[in-house]
């Protein structure tokens, strides 16, 4: 049995092979339509989400199956102190499949080894959010018919951010990849995250506070979020918040094909005025979610 807790869980060949699925779904969804019939996913969320707890029950329903679960901690046992071990025990006699997003790092991996159904991480702490990878990768590959040779800029907080965590794993795999990491001094990319990096053939990488000295040379800008919930003080999360907002203007730097991207929710790092702008593919990155997760469950459970 298959799990997916980390993006390096895949090779590079079978995230190709999810993406041409995922392709395919977009394409052809009445083909999918009845490939789950009978199948149940099961949504095992102890910390909030909109977009990847929605689009994995819509992915299940469009793929014709039954979706259960829990939307938060406090309307589970866990808030009687089950743990996750014994959630997962349970739950996986009662549906086929299960994603799991959970505050503490490594849970859903604990979870996959007591779970008798596929576990999908759906995001641990500051650690993964695999799937979010995979939404990202169909967009860049969708916009620029390649996951090789770009050039891509982490912008916010790339320190707690797990999707720029995921990201960065799974683009390191492609040759001739260049990072650039734009942050404040405090929200730099992790050490270990930094030393994987210099050890790798395929990338160069360099780190930066200033967002306008690297645009003109970005294929993709990937903004995030500065996550309150990973903050310890509150008066640094306010010093930090604001570090970076993309507005019109500092747009007008940029190529014409850059692509920017951002895994949602935003507060403010994104101004609205910029969703107009033919470069902002944060939105249709959030409905390729839907598609991608589709391609995955049909994997997982062996229909594709
Ligand atoms: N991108 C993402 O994980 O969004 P949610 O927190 O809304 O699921």
């Amino acid at each position: 049995m298959k799990h997916l807790i980390d993006i390096l869980d895949l090779t590079p060949a079978e995230i190709d092979e999810l993406i041409d699925l995922g392709e395919d779904i977009i394409e052809h969804p009445a083909k999918y339509a009845d490939k789950c019939r009978g199948k149940k996913l099961a949504t095992l969320f102890f910390e909030p989400s909109t977009r990847t707890r929605l689009s994995f029950e819509a992915a299940m329903m469009e793929l014709g199956g039954n979706v259960l679960g829990f939307s938060e901690a406090s309307s589970s046992s866990a808030s009687k102190g089950e743990s996750v071990s014994d959630t997962v025990r349970v739950v996986s006699g009662y549906a086929d499949i299960i994603a799991m997003r959970h505050p503490k790092e490594g849970a859903p991996l604990v979870a996959s080894m007591k779970s008798g159904v596929p576990i999908i991480n759906a995001g641990d702490g500051g650690h993964n959010h695999p799937t979010q990878t995979l939404t990202d990768l169909i967009t860049i590959r969708r916009k620029k018919n390649t996951l090789s040779g770009l050039t891509v800029g982490f912008c916010g907080d790339l320190k707690f951010g797990r999707t720029v965590h995921s990201l960065a794993n799974a683009l390191a795999r492609y040759e001739n990849t260049k990072f650039i990491f734009i942050s404040p001094e405090e929200l730099k990319i992790p050490s270990y995250l930094r030393s994987e990096l210099e050890g790798n053939p395929n990338v160069t990488f360099i780190e930066t506070e200033s967002l306008m000295d690297v645009m003109p040379e970005l294929d993709i800008l990937y903004m995030t979020r500065v996550q309150r919930e990973r903050f310890f003080n509150e008066a640094d999360y306010i010093r930090l918040k604001d570090s970076y907002i993309l507005t019109p203007e500092k747009m007008t730097s940029a190529k014409d094909d850059m692509c920017v991207l951002h895994p949602l929710p935003r507060v403010n790092e994104i101004a609205a005025s910029v969703d107009d702008d033919p470069r902002a593919c944060y939105f249709t990155q959030a409905l390729n979610g839907k598609y991608i997760r589709m391609a995955l469950i049909l994997k997982l459970l062996e229909l594709a």
